[in-house]
């Protein structure tokens, strides 16, 4: 049987740090507020210039690097954002051509911030089903484009950023499981309910969130998808290195941890510094603890998203 592996990552955040301090001399709000409702102390903010694809780039490259895989090997590009750089084409089209490569198949995911794990599953299927042997997997968000900064109930929580993952073909697992889930009926407690006609906006071009409806989800589907993806792969949880659930909240990650049992020190939390991130996340947060040793080869690694749609899904990999 074909497997997938992830075998290189990669991540990039714009220089700008704006802090919870420099957010409050704006708006009406403290950094001891956001801290302790949300654990966030600053983000990263992409300049004008950067678009989703730009923070891609320097994502992947990192990828392809620390993979040792040439941009010309990879067959397959997957996108997540909710932040592309146009209507069309997608945002993997235009990462392929600043990558210099053409040829491989490209496509955007649109899953929030779940995207990442969509994406991923994704992947990881069309490389057992041999329709790709190296796919470059990639969550890039500007996030910051789509928020009401006079909104103090959203504008501090996401930041902007974008990681990657060289998922490639090979004998053993890999990705053991991956599940994905959605429900449409609950569309309203997170959008940007806004669309482009005629030449005008039509509805929001800001993100909505009703955030305690939001967070009482998060809990209960991360916690399900936790336990669903564990005996999709045939793995306990107490075997599980390292859990690295959507960076949207740390009382959401730690409320997470403790429903699955899991101890405070194999929970990866990297939102006190980025923010929420989106489909970046993940893959941000999976980069930053690889590249700090703490995440090893052979390590379990279960992955996790839940965003707007309403979306949810998880992945079990051993790195
Ligand atoms: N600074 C100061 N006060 C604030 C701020 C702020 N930035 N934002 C809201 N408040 C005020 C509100 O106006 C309200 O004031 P009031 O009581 O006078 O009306 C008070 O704080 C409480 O507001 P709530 O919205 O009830 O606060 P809550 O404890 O629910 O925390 C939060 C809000 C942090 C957004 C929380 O609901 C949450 O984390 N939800 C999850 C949402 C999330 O993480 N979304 C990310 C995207 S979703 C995803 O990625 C899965």
């Amino acid at each position: 049987m074909i497997h997938s592996r992830i075998v290189g990552t990669g991540s990039f955040l714009p220089p700008r740090v704006v802090t919870n301090e420099e957010l409050s001399k704006k708006l009406d709000t403290s950094d001891a507020w956001i801290q302790e409702r949300t654990g966030i102390k600053q983000r990263h903010i992409a300049d004008p210039s950067q678009a989703s694809s730009d923070l891609a780039l320097e994502a992947s490259r990192r990828a392809l690097d620390a993979a040792g895989v040439k941009a010309s090997d990879i067959d397959l590009i997957i996108v997540a954002t909710s932040t592309p750089d146009f209507i069309f084409p997608s945002t993997a089209c235009l990462l392929q051509a600043k990558l210099g490569v053409k040829g491989c198949a490209a496509l955007d995911v649109q899953a929030v911030c779940s995207g990442f794990v969509y994406a991923l599953a994704t992947a990881d299927s069309m490389i057992k089903n041999q329709m790709a042997k190296k796919a470059l997997v990639v969550g890039a968000e500007v996030f910051s484009r789509i928020l009401d900064w006079n909104d103090r109930g959203t504008a501090v929580l996401f930041g902007d950023g974008a990681g990657a993952v060289v998922l490639a073909a090979g004998d053993k697992p890999g990705v053991h499981a991956s599940v994905l889930h959605a429900d449409g009926s609950q569309v309203g407690i997170l959008s940007v309910p806004g669309n482009v006609c005629g030449g005008k906006i039509i509805g929001s071009p800001f993100l909505q969130m009703q955030g305690k409806e939001v967070f009482k989800l998060a809990v209960k589907v991360l916690d399900e998808s936790a336990r669903e993806v564990a005996t999709a792969a045939g793995i306990r949880l107490e075997d599980i290195d390292w859990l690295i659930p959507h960076q949207a909240n740390v009382r959401i990650l730690e409320a997470t941890a403790k429903r699955m049992g899991l101890p405070r020190d194999r929970l990866v939390v990297t939102v006190d510094h980025h923010a929420n991130t989106s489909a970046a996340s993940v893959p941000l947060a999976l980069d930053e603890f690889v590249r700090a040793g703490k995440i090893r080869p052979g390590h379990k690694v279960m992955l996790q998203g839940v965003g707007g749609g309403f979306t949810w899904g998880a992945s079990l990999v051993t790195m």
